[in-house]
């Protein structure tokens, strides 16, 4: 092997006099040229991280001998490259870096399976990706941003640590056999009629959904921290296997279009549960198991119903109201406050109708002021405002930390 490495190298002294010939024993390997992706691609493995350099040329093809590639692949800032392939590399070690390169159209990687994270960032005319059947089965994280991509068939992780997917302006499906995830799944700001199918999720520690279509996770038992629903389009959704939200909170925010929500064997929610500014959402009776709160209970919408039947433990405020006539919800609720109830809820309470505000606030927090809220449901807090934490710069600091 050494003796086929040191032709390589001399291969490829020979064909680009002047540059540095490649080693495939290197720390960092720079490809500069075709010619030298051909010389990586005579490598059996490497143990170090490959850089491929902007002016590397429009194609760079590095299938052959190669099938592992122990650090990053890293390829940043290229306007030249359009297409990058290898269909003999299986794994990466590290990161597989692709940022800002804009003409790239074909990401051809047919026997990849395993990848330490992705991260991939405005790849403006990445259309597809052309990966194997079940494709990269293994990686620890993955961000994919601003790309031009309609599915991401290829993809099909079942245990990640984190995975953000924003921006994505044609990406239209996205199903994926995760079964869980250890810290947060983002979904914000791709396609306008963007489906999420995650039919085998069994637990996932945080999720924060935006601007999905529809939203499906058929199997999920558990919620570990939160789960939060921004600015959706979707008019039903269910979870039902869902039993436990565990730490943080339930919350569903100014979704116009939901109108049935349920979560029939929900029984325990850690955090907060906080429904607002849904304002097709007429019934909420979709919760025929749920007892125990440990934040507050924050219920503001167009409601002509609200019925938490099991109901019987709110650790924090609990605040009920409509812009319609809830008045025989009410006259049910109000049991929990009063000490026939036991004190069921330890913060302030109220229920009301008719109020024309009651969509106006769409904060986590109980609005009665005063009393003993607790807003604090342990978990990250961004109710108002989740696009900010999803700008590109914080994807950036993200992406830094996983590598
Ligand atoms: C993206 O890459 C181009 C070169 O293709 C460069 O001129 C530009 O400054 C880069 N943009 C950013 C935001 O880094
Ligand atoms: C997470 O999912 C993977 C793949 O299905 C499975 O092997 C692993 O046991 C799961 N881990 C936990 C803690 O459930
Ligand atoms: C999340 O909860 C599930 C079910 O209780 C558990 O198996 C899993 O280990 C938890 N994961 C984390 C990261 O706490
Ligand atoms: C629902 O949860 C139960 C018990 O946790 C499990 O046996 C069952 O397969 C789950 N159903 C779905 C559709 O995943
Ligand atoms: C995700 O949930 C876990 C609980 O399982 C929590 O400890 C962690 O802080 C959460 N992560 C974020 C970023 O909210
Ligand atoms: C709401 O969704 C649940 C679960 O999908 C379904 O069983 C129920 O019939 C729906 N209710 C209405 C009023 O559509
Ligand atoms: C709400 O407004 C309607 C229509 O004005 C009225 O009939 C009803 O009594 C009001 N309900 C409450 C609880 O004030
Ligand atoms: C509440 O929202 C409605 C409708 O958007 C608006 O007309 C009204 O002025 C708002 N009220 C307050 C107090 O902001
Ligand atoms: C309520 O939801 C509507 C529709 O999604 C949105 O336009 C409005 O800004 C939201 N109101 C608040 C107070 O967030
Ligand atoms: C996408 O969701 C965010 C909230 O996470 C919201 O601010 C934004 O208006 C939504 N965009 C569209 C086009 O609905």
């Amino acid at each position: 092997m050494h003796s086929k490495q040191a032709i390589s190298a001399m291969v490829a002294v020979g064909m680009a006099t002047g540059a540095v010939a490649i080693g495939c024993s290197d720390a960092t390997i720079t490809i500069s040229s075709p010619a030298d992706a051909t010389t990586l691609a005579s490598c059996d493995t490497v143990k170090g991280d490959v850089v491929i350099a902007t002016g590397a040329g429009s194609t760079i093809d590095f299938s052959g001998d190669l099938t592992s590639i122990g650090g990053d692949l890293t390829c940043q800032h290229n306007g030249g490259l359009i297409q990058l392939s290898s269909t003999s590399l299986e794994s990466i070690g590290g990161a597989f870096h692709l940022e800002n390169i804009t003409m790239m159209s074909t990401l051809k990687f047919t026997a990849l399976e395993s990848v330490g994270s992705i991260s991939w960032q405005s790849l403006t005319a990445l259309g597809e990706l052309t990966f194997g059947t079940p494709g990269v089965t293994k990686a620890e994280s993955v961000v994919i941003a601003d790309t031009f991509l309609s599915s991401l068939d290829g993809i099909n992780v079942r245990s990640l640590t984190d995975m953000n997917i924003n921006n994505n302006r044609r990406l239209t499906d996205f199903s994926t056999q995760l079964s869980n995830l250890t810290n947060v799944l983002n979904i914000n700001a791709n396609g306008l009629n963007l489906k999420v199918d995650l039919p085998n999720l069994e637990w996932i520690a945080n999720m924060t959904i935006s601007n999905v279509t529809s939203f499906s996770a058929q199997s999920l038992a558990a919620v570990n921290g939160s789960m939060r629903f921004d600015s959706n389009y979707f008019e039903s959704v269910s979870f039902p296997n869902l039993t436990d939200v565990q730490t943080g909170d339930f919350s569903f925010v100014s979704n116009p279009k939901l109108a049935n929500l349920t979560a029939p064997l929900l029984t325990k929610i850690g955090g907060g549960f906080i429904i607002a500014n849904n304002t097709a959402l007429e019934e909420l009776n979709g919760f025929a198991k749920l007892e125990t709160v440990g934040g507050a209970v924050a219920l503001r919408g167009s409601f002509s119903e609200i019925s938490l039947p099991a109901l019987d433990d709110v650790k924090g405020t609990f605040t009920a109201t409509s812009t319609g006539d809830i008045q025989d919800s009410c006259d049910v609720l109000d049991e929990l406050s009063s000490d026939g109830g036991n004190g069921d809820i330890q913060g302030t309470y109220a229920c009301t109708s008719n109020n024309t505000n009651a969509n106006n606030d769409t904060s986590s927090t109980g609005s009665t002021g005063g009393g003993t809220s607790n807003t604090d449901s342990g978990a990250f807090h961004l109710s108002s405002s989740i696009s900010t934490i999803v700008t590109l710069a914080s994807l950036a600091a993200m992406v830094s930390a996983f590598l």
